[in-house]
């Protein structure tokens, strides 16, 4: 029997999960909202924030649960890529839990447990599957065969699919971090605005282009109606959102005629889109895919999908260092 404590810190929120033979009990997500101010996260900000939630989040959590920190068999934690200071909060609480307790320490992957959060419920997909990684850091195309053998097939050459969304809602005056928002309101618009199209080769992505395409459209429009933003917001962002999805779905598109695989996957933050989801249930239908979406909890930041993909190494007593230090560039394969 398993019983892991999960510690999420990469970022901006402060995650803590208890997971048993590989089921999420509880999953508690403290989230800063202080960055919406300076309208993208400030990592000195994040790491004192990490510093004050981590103990309330991982009671909470044991509480939660219904588990004394005696019952746990060992502890998972996230070692990058992300922050380095938010890392260090939840790395340096992960190994003295673990010293205290005698038990052993995981190490996790973030992005990879972004795609493992697919095994916190069902449908799970079968392997070999492709997942889409979009969130606020990374946009990916993966090619899983294990649990723990993981291919990058594509990636973005510039921002990420999230920094897209967040970028091109800061420019209309939304709050970081805009996805969500542009999520709303766009389901109240159309797409009528067009934006050029990236030219990009294989399966990689760019979406620097289209921040500076939508910077000059709406400068050229305000010239001649200074309330063309306030006018236009739902029509703007259902446009933008349309472009973003678009590319992304181009390019699984892509990849699973490539790689003639079709059980595909989504995940990370900007799975959570609406649109996204709606043109991902399209496609699979057109393609003949089995598609896979993760509930919305394990969509964005969370310790849940920290512990699920640390059952796999612990399955294989595949346990960290104590001197294991975490790494903001942590690389996936
Ligand atoms: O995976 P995540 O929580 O954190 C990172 O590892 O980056 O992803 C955060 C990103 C942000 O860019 C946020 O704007 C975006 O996910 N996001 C969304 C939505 N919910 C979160 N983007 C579009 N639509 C959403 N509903
Ligand atoms: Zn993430």
């Amino acid at each position: 029997m398993s019983l892991i404590l999960a510690i999420e810190s990469s970022c901006d929120d402060t995650s803590a999960a208890v997971i048993r033979d590989g089921e999420v009990l509880s999953n508690v997500t403290a989230t800063q909202t202080i960055h919406e101010q300076y309208g993208g996260v400030v990592p000195e900000v994040a790491s004192r924030k990490h510093q004050i939630n981590i103990i309330p989040v991982v009671k909470a959590a044991l509480d939660k649960a219904q588990i004394n920190k005696t019952q746990l068999t060992a502890i998972a934690v996230t070692r990058g890529p992300g922050l380095l200071g938010s890392l260090i909060v939840g790395v340096s609480f992960a190994k003295s839990l673990a010293l205290a307790l005698s038990i052993p320490l995981i190490d996790v992957n973030h992005m990879k447990a972004h795609i493992l959060a697919h095994f916190a419920e069902d449908p799970k997909p079968s392997f070999p599957f492709l997942c889409l990684t979009v969130s606020g850091g990374h946009t990916q195309i993966v090619k899983v065969t294990a649990p723990l053998e993981m291919q990058i097939l594509g990636s973005t050459i510039d921002d990420a699919a999230g920094e897209a969304f967040d970028k091109s809602g800061k420019i209309m005056g939304l709050k970081y971090p805009a996805g969500p928002e542009m999520d709303k309101l766009a389901q109240n618009g159309n797409p009528i605005f067009q934006f050029a199209e990236p030219k990009v080769n294989g399966l990689n992505f760019s979406f620097s282009g289209l921040k500076t395409s939508i910077l000059y459209f709406l400068k050229k429009q305000l010239k001649t109606n200074p309330n063309f933003i306030d006018e236009n917001i739902n029509d703007i962002c259902a446009s933008v959102q349309h472009q973003i999805v678009y590319i992304l779905i181009k390019k699984l598109k892509q990849a699973a005629s490539e790689t003639g695989i079709r059980e595909i996957a989504i995940a990370g933050g900007v799975s959570a889109n609406s649109g996204l989801r709606k043109e991902l249930a399209i496609a699979g239908k057109e393609c003949g895919w089995n598609t896979y979406i993760p509930d919305f909890q394990y969509c964005t930041d969370n310790a849940g999908m920290i512990g699920v993909a640390a059952e796999f190494s612990y399955r294989e007593k595949d346990f960290s260092d104590l001197n294991m230090v975490p790494q903001a560039r942590l690389k996936m394969e």
